[in-house]
This record gives structure tokens, C-alpha cells and sequence, in this order.
């Protein structure tokens, strides 16, 4: 049950670092107030605030949701602002949880680097391809995706030397919060739901090392 805990609590985090003095859509700043009760609802990707017929929610996303973490009988527990309300006006992805890369992509949040608003994140344009996949399609690794909002320090040394193949990665590992999965199920998407966004690169296709 460590995965549904994890998404759940992935979003509220990154939502409270992400939206609490910095997000702007636009001109709009979003008016975010954390403890406020109010209804679920979630909104596919696309448009957002298009407010048209109630969109299916994806089978991954009630699955997390049937698993309670909050003390049922705690009486503020209504108080608490729930995570859709706070992302509402976000993509959100096939698994019914925010897309935050999409998010940055579109400047719909605008994460700072660090303190002083004149920090730039160091971006780094390197994709790695990893093939240690057995039948899965080989892990496309992108480093910028990663750099808009992470230093190199986060990763390297550890847990990953900055040398492509150096690392011996498996599923198991990942599931149990090493490797990919000390973010992955925690602050970024869902590992278990979301393959194929790891497994992105054909084996075919892919480039000669
Ligand atoms: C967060 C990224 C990520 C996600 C999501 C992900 N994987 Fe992986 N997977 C990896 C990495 C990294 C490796 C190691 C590749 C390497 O070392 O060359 C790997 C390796 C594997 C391997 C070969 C090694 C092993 O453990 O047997 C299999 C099989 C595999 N993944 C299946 C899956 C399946 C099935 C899913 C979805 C349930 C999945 N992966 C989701 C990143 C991911
Ligand atoms: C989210 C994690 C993460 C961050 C942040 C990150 N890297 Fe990496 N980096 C990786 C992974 C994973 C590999 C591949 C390791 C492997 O294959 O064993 C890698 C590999 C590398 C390599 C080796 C490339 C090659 O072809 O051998 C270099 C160089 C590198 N990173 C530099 C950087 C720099 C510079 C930054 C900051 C601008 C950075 N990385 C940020 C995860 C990260
Ligand atoms: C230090 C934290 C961290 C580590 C370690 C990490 N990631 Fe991520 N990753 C993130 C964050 C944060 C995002 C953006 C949030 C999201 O998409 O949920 C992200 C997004 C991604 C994306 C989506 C990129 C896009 O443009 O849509 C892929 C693919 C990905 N990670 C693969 C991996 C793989 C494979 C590994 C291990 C080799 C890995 N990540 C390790 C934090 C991490």
C-alpha cells in the first residue's frame, strides 16, 4: 500500500511547494488556500476549466483513491484542501493525477530555482538510453525534463554516477524507493501506473550506443 500513500502524498507535496507563493497562470495568480474543505474533481487533460460532462476517472487513479491514509475520525480532516481543488486548472495525466511536466511546459507554474529570484536552474539537453530492459522497450532517460527543476546534486553522485550503463537498476529496487523511485511514486509520477513513460524508446528504434 506504500505506492498509494506515496502518489497521494507526491501530489499534496509538490502541489505545497509548487503553488503556495509561486504559481501564476498568466495573470491569474491562483488563489490557493490550503484549508479549505471541498468536493473532488478531477479534470482530464486539455483545456482545463472547460467544465463540460463529468470526465470518466481512470481506473488508476480510484484504485490509489480507494486506500484511505487520513484518520477517518479526525474532525478537521474536512478542513483540509484536497488535492484536486488545488490543482484543478492543471493537465493532468493518463492516470488521473496532475501532469506536471506538461504544467511546466505550458508555464502554467513557474517553480524558482532557489531563494534569490535570480537563480537559473543549470539545464542540461542529454537524453541517456538504457537497455538493461529484457522485453520492455529500452528506458529513455532525459535529462532536461529533469534539470528545469532539479540540480545535478540531486542526482550525482548519488544514487546515479554520471556515467551512462555505470548503474545497476532493477524494477525492484525502483519499487522499493532506490533509483528512479527515490522521486518516482514520491514527487513524480507513478511508477507502477505509468510504464510507459519510462519505457518510452522502441527497441527497435533506438539509436546504436
Ligand atoms: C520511473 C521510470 C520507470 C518506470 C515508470 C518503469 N520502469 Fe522499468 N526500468 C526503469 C529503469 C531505469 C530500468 C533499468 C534499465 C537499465 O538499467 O538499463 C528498468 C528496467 C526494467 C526491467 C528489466 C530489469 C528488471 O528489473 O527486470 C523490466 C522488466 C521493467 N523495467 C519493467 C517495467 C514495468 C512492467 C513497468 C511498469 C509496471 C516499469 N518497468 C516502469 C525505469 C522505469
Ligand atoms: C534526476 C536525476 C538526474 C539529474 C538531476 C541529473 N542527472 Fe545526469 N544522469 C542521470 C542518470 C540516470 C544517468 C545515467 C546513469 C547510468 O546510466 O548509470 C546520468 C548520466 C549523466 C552523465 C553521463 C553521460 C554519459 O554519456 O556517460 C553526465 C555527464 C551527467 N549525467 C551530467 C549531469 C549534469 C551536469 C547534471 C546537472 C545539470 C545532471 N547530470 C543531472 C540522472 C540525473
Ligand atoms: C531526484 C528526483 C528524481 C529522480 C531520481 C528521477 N526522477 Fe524522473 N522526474 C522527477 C520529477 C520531479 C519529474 C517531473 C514530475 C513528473 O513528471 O511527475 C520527473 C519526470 C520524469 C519523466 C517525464 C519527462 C517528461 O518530459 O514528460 C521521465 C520519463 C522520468 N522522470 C524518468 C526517470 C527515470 C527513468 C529515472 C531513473 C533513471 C528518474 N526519472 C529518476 C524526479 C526524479
Amino acid at each position: 500500500m506504500k505506492i498509494s500513500l506515496n502518489a497521494r502524498l507526491a501530489g499534496i507535496a509538490l502541489a505545497a511547494i509548487l503553488f503556495g507563493p509561486l504559481a501564476q497562470a498568466g495573470d491569474n495568480v491562483l488563489q490557493l488556500a490550503f484549508l479549505r474543505a471541498a468536493p473532488g474533481q478531477i479534470q482530464s487533460d486539455g483545456d482545463p476549466g472547460h467544465g463540460q460532462a463529468e470526465p470518466e476517472i481512470p481506473a488508476a487513479r480510484k484504485a490509489i483513491d480507494a486506500v484511505d491514509f487520513l484518520d477517518g475520525n479526525n474532525p478537521d480532516r474536512q478542513r483540509l484542501q484536497r488535492i484536486d481543488e488545488a490543482t484543478r486548472h492543471l493537465p493532468y495525466d493518463a492516470n488521473g493525477f496532475p501532469d506536471w511536466m506538461k504544467a511546466l511546459n505550458r508555464g502554467l507554474i513557474k517553480p524558482r530555482a532557489g531563494l534569490n529570484e535570480k537563480d537559473r536552474m543549470e539545464v542540461l539537453d542529454l537524453d541517456i538510453v538504457m537497455r538493461n530492459t529484457k522485453e520492455m522497450p529500452f528506458v529513455k532517460f532525459p535529462h532536461r525534463s529533469h534539470t528545469e527543476w532539479l540540480a545535478c546534486s540531486n542526482c550525482h553522485p548519488d544514487p546515479f554516477l554520471p556515467r551512462a550503463g555505470s548503474s545497476e537498476i532493477r524494477m525492484a529496487n525502483i519499487f522499493r524507493g532506490q533509483f528512479c523511485g527515490k522521486c518516482h511514486d514520491r514527487v513524480a509520477f507513478v511508477t507502477f501506473f505509468s510504464c510507459d513513460r519510462c519505457h518510452s524508446q522502441p527497441q527497435k528504434s533506438a539509436p546504436k550506443p
